[in-house]
């Protein structure tokens, strides 16, 4: 069953063992310091209250979505099941879903407080710095910037970054490409400010949504309702006629004024490869009316740098990308630090498959920033790391296993692109395409492996389940 906001949501997950409970964290270095540590352990979400200076109950709920478990959690997922068979089994929910349309309501728990005219405050929410680097305090991490086009009357949402710039002044960063920037442009375009409503916090799978790009003209609202299995229902503000959901934490409503008008230094921020690229002048959300549950809680998802945190949602959307193309017998899909290194294992059934998968894979849409691909045999587990690596030294001969393409395109936020590419607006970048596969054409002849087979493994398992259990621990 869907979650209906946040708080339903981290109910569950302390259920089963999720959650981490902070008090009196402060919210230059306690919050942000204490996300990226546990994160490192893969460990539970981290819900932060009790901040001086705010009221109790003013909460900063850090990193629900971020580990296998909680994913599945909010998809109704079984939590516990090997990486891949959640992502077959929730590309098997998406294949069966049905687009499902966001419900008006009249009144929702965000509509319970509201601020306007002088009394509009952003900086009355507890917004953490997440790293000390940062420009500025950032509420909006895990956000959801909800537009419409003024044309077509569709509503987009994206998840894009927002900084706090005075009490009625957040800044966003959104990338050219992103469906939120184009539909800002339209209204500039015409001389006119965006309206705009600024979601921080909801339940996870609505949020999910807005970090993913379906079709222009397509509402992640819809997405949403189909991955619930129930519509989102939403409310719409009285300024804007913008529906946000009923059950959100807290929402922002206001517009953006055309950039020639009105911008603000925007950045650093730590981003999610581990660096700090961009800081300029962006755009700004001029606010008008603030609203928010009693005792809100900001969701935060402040990029960490990539560990082990993997970009799930985008290895299913690859996998379907590479099947859709054609590409027989992919066995999974996968990536490490959040898809820099994607890994594709397939069944090999002629000359050429790989390396067919190799060149699908490297020409994805999603695959902005994404360097490496690795095609691995289906007796490697792309999901783990030592396995893949394994493969590439064992079974890559460089000389003859190896492409490079050039000037691939990649995002502002790679770190790789000179200064000089970068002011002349060239955001590119080559991809490495390695088939670490055994060579097609004498597949049969390669050195059999000495490791014991999954068979015999199960065995040992069931016999020796329990000696095996512990022989990890120190
Ligand atoms: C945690 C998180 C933070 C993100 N921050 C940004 C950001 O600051 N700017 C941006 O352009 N995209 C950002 N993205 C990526 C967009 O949310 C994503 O590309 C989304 O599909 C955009 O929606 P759109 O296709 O409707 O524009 C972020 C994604 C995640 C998961």
């Amino acid at each position: 069953m869907a979650f209906e906001s946040l708080d339903d949501f981290i109910r569950a997950a302390d259920k089963v063992g999720e959650v981490q409970y902070v008090d009196g964290a402060d919210l230059e270095i306690d919050v942000g310091g204490l996300t990226e540590l546990t994160a490192e352990q893969n460990g539970p979400m981290v819900v932060f209250d009790k901040f001086a200076g705010y009221p109790e109950g003013f909460r900063v709920a850090a990193n629900a979505n971020r580990t296998l478990r909680r994913f599945a959690l909010a998809l109704g997922l079984p939590i516990d099941i090997h990486p891949l068979e959640l992502l077959r089994r929730w590309r098997d929910k998406r294949a069966g879903s049905v687009p499902m349309a966001a419900r008006v309501v009249q009144d929702g728990p965000v509509l319970a407080n509201m601020q306007q005219g002088d009394a509009v405050n952003i900086e009355s929410f507890p917004a953490p710095r997440w790293h000390p680097g940062d420009g500025g305090r950032y509420i909006g991490t895990q956000d959801m910037v909800i537009l419409r086009d003024p044309e077509q009357g569709w509503v987009n949402m994206g998840c894009y970054r927002a900084m706090i710039q005075r009490r009625d002044r957040i800044s966003l960063w959104i990338n050219p490409q992103k469906h939120g920037r184009i539909l800002a442009q339209k209204y500039w375009q015409a001389g006119k400010a965006a309206p705009v409503a600024v979601v921080f916090g909801c339940e996870p799978v609505t949020w999910m949504t807005a970090s993913m790009s379906p079709p222009f003209g397509t509402s992640e609202y819809e997405l949403a309702g189909a991955y619930r299995d129930s519509p989102v229902d939403v409310v719409e503000l009285p300024l804007t006629q913008l529906p946000v959901p009923a059950h959100a934490e807290i929402v922002v409503e206001g517009e953006i004024p055309p950039e020639s008008e009105e911008t603000a230094i925007e950045g650093p921020f730590g981003e999610w490869p581990g660096y700090y690229t961009h800081q300029g002048p962006e755009a700004v959300v001029r606010i008008k009316r603030i609203y928010y549950r009693d005792n809100p809680i900001i969701a935060g998802a402040p990029p960490l740098r990539p560990i082990n945190w993997s970009n799930f949602t985008n290895y299913m959307h690859l996998w379907e990308h590479l099947e859709r193309s054609g590409i027989t017998d992919v066995a999974g899909v996968w990536g490490f630090y959040n898809g820099l290194l994607t890994v594709v294992s397939l069944q090999q059934r002629y000359a050429g498959h790989a390396k067919q998968a190799l060149i699908t894979a490297a020409g994805f849409r999603h695959g902005d920033m994404k360097t490496y691909y690795v095609t691995v045999d289906d007796d490697i587990d792309p999901t783990n790391q030592e396995e893949v690596l394994w493969a590439m030294c064992t079974r890559v001969d460089p000389t003859t296993a190896v492409d490079i393409v050039r000037d691939a395109w990649t995002a502002d936020l790679d770190p790789r692109v000179s200064p000089a590419r970068r002011a002349a607006g060239d955001l590119t970048v080559g991809r490495m395409l390695i088939n670490a596969c055994k060579p097609f054409a004498w597949r049969e002849q390669f050195a059999k492996t000495n490791v014991f087979n999954a068979e015999d493994r199960k065995k040992l398992q069931a016999k020796w389940g329990d000696l095996l259990a512990n022989s990890g621990k120190k």
